[in-house]
């Protein structure tokens, strides 16, 4: 029997309590162990559910990559495997039990094989214990809240050699300096709030990731800065619920105010998860009109189209509320794309409270929605309920879907003809020749183009329009659009950048600029007593003279110890024209 050392084991009530807030800095080396455990090894991650485990993805990544092992994409060639999972929906919850069973074979063939379980299933009362008890494979489970000590823990595992569940159930740390891998080389998330304070009726998250932090506007506006000097073209802010950041801070903090803020540092193109309709804000609406780098897209969760079944859910705005905000919002912001989440099934809803869904829907006109059947979450109030029959709720999603397919066929049509800004992803998975990427207003756009464009933007033009996707052309010449992209890396890059403010220092400076006219003085002496012996020295000693105080002046000589690194960073982007 395997021994399992249990630090911490779940326990959705405290997590659900809010403890005072403890800022602090992840701890990143490296334990010797680990080390020398992770040469020659190779990691894979597979994560279920929202952008927030993407990001914690990334995080693990970071400490794992930092440990000194490579990173594999092939799950049987790992010898350690992480399982990020989502609690969310039940049957995202139960394709992780077939999906642990496949690690078996893994450590029947490399006994040092690790299995590590993390994600929100886990801060779920009495998951580890009974993931322990059934798959002696599992070397750690780790919840949410200890994915910063990832390292250290695998570490304790190899030291004692035992399985390890730490699954802290509180949420009182904001961890800054945090290493990460991004997966995407120019579109990144960025984590602004932990937690969510609203429990609605349906949903784990409060008992998962607890209760809403914010992270401090500077660590956030600090990291955003970063990634637009090292090249990044999209940010997405993330958040449960964007809306209340800064709430926390009791100090008058929006989150328009950073909004404003991450607008300003130029990133060329900005949106974020997730809005809370009532609490999108006159300031939300000025701001995202005002800054054209904030895209016209907004996702806004309505749920539900009655204000019964509103109310039952928990959240705290009716039908009508829903409708005013949106209203608003189009005023503001005419081309705003709008999508949304909506459960149908919920305990309670008839079905006019669903035809109310349908009409709200069509009301609103989305321009595409995630929809779900209710899935009662266990230590959630509604799960207690009466549950509508299965049947019931599977006929009326089926309905949904084919009303907002509706909604989306008829949002995409009205692109045709338009030409849109396209952040290039790379090459389509069926063909080589067809490039994709998303248009500011989150739909899929395919054309053909060369690879070379990919983390490029480009002007497409709309010419077919599908339910999912549109068929566009490029509207410019594809170097052009390349030569515009080289252009603004060299504008992002620090080094660059510092290059061009000390150049333009020296250009601006009097000092150097009488010494460049004295300079020119001395060279017209020099030349007119060249042949002279006696006046010849003379005149090369003063030219001399002042040559050296040129070289010699700090500006210049800033600037000039900048040059090799610049001609190798130029080199560098030329190599990636090719
Ligand atoms: N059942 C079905 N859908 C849910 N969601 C959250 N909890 C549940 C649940 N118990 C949906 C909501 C939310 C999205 C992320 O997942 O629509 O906005
Ligand atoms: Fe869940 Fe409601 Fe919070 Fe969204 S706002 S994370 S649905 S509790």
């Amino acid at each position: 029997m395997k021994k399992v050392i249990y630090e911490n084991v779940a326990d959705q009530k405290s997590a659900a309590k809010r403890p005072p807030v403890e800022r602090t800095l992840s701890h990143n080396e490296v334990p010797e162990n680990l080390k020398e455990f992770a040469k020659g090894r190779s990691f894979y991650i597979r994560t279920y559910g929202c952008q927030a485990n993407l990001r914690d993805e990334e995080i693990m990544a970071g400490y794992l990559t930092a440990a000194g092992f490579a990173r594999t994409q092939d799950p049987r060639k790992a010898s350690l495997a992480i399982i990020n999972t989502c609690a969310v929906r039940e049957n995202a919850e139960e394709k992780v039990y077939g999906e642990i069973g496949s690690y078996k074979i893994n450590k029947q063939k490399d006994k040092d094989f690790m299995l590590v379980l993390a994600g929100c299933v886990m801060d779920e009362n009495n998951v580890a214990q009974s993931l322990m008890e059934t798959y002696p494979w599992i070397s750690l489970v780790i919840g949410t809240h200890d994915v910063t000590r990832l390292n250290e823990l695998l570490s304790k595992a190899l030291e004692k050699k035992a399985s390890i569940v730490s699954v802290r159930s509180f949420a009182s740390e904001v961890v800054e300096n945090l290493p990460s891998v991004r997966s995407n080389p120019f579109q990144a998330f960025v984590n602004i709030s932990y937690g969510c304070d609203k429990f609605c009726t349906y949903c784990i998250v409060p008992y998962t990731r607890g209760r809403e932090r914010s992270r401090k506007m500077e660590d956030i506006v600090k990291e955003c800065e970063e990634l637009v000097s090292q090249g990044y073209k999209q940010i997405t802010l993330l958040g449960q619920n964007v809306n209340s950041y800064g709430l926390d801070f009791q100090d008058g903090t929006t989150f328009a105010m950073l909004l404003e803020a991450v607008a300003k540092t130029g990133i060329p193109h900005l949106r974020f998860l997730t809005s809370y309709p009532t609490q999108f804000t006159e300031e939300m609406i000025h701001v995202m009109a005002t800054y054209p780098n904030i895209d016209h897209w907004l996702h806004f969760p309505v749920q539900s189209g009655s204000s019964k079944v509103l109310k039952k859910m928990g959240r705290r705005y009716s039908r009508e509320e829903y409708l005013d905000v949106v209203s608003r919002i189009k005023k503001a912001i005419p081309d705003i794309a709008l999508t949304t989440d909506i459960i149908v099934g919920f305990p309670y809803e008839t079905e006019e409270d669903f035809q109310q869904t349908l009409s709200l829907c069509e009301e609103v006109g989305y321009s595409s929605a995630f929809t779900f059947i209710y899935s009662p979450r266990s230590g959630t109030p509604a799960a207690n309920w009466e549950q509508i029959p299965p049947e019931v709720s599977h006929e009326r999603f089926l309905r949904l879907k084919e009303k907002i397919d509706e909604c989306t066929a008829k949002s995409s049509a009205e692109c045709l003809g338009k030409t849109y800004t396209v952040l290039v992803d790379g090459p389509s998975k069926r063909n080589a020749e067809v490039l994709s990427g998303y248009a500011p207003n989150g739909k899929l756009i395919n054309f053909k183009g060369p690879s070379y464009l990919t983390g490029c933007f480009v002007q497409v033009k709309i010419k077919e329009s599908h339910v999912y996707s549109l068929v566009g052309e490029l509207a410019e010449d594809p170097l052009i659009a390349k030569a515009r992209d080289v252009s603004f890396q060299m504008h992002c890059d620090p080094l660059l950048k510092e290059y061009l403010k000390l150049d333009q220092a020296v250009q601006n400076d009097p000092e150097i600029k009488s010494l460049g006219e004295a300079l020119l003085e001395k060279k017209k002496k020099l030349a007119l007593a060249f042949g002279d012996d006696i006046s010849y020295p003379n005149a090369k000693r003063e030219y001399e003279e002042v040559l050296q105080k040129i070289r010699n002046h700090p500006l210049l000589h800033n600037r000039d110890a900048l040059r090799e690194q610049v001609e190798q960073t130029l080199l560098q982007i030329r190599d990636s024209i090719r």
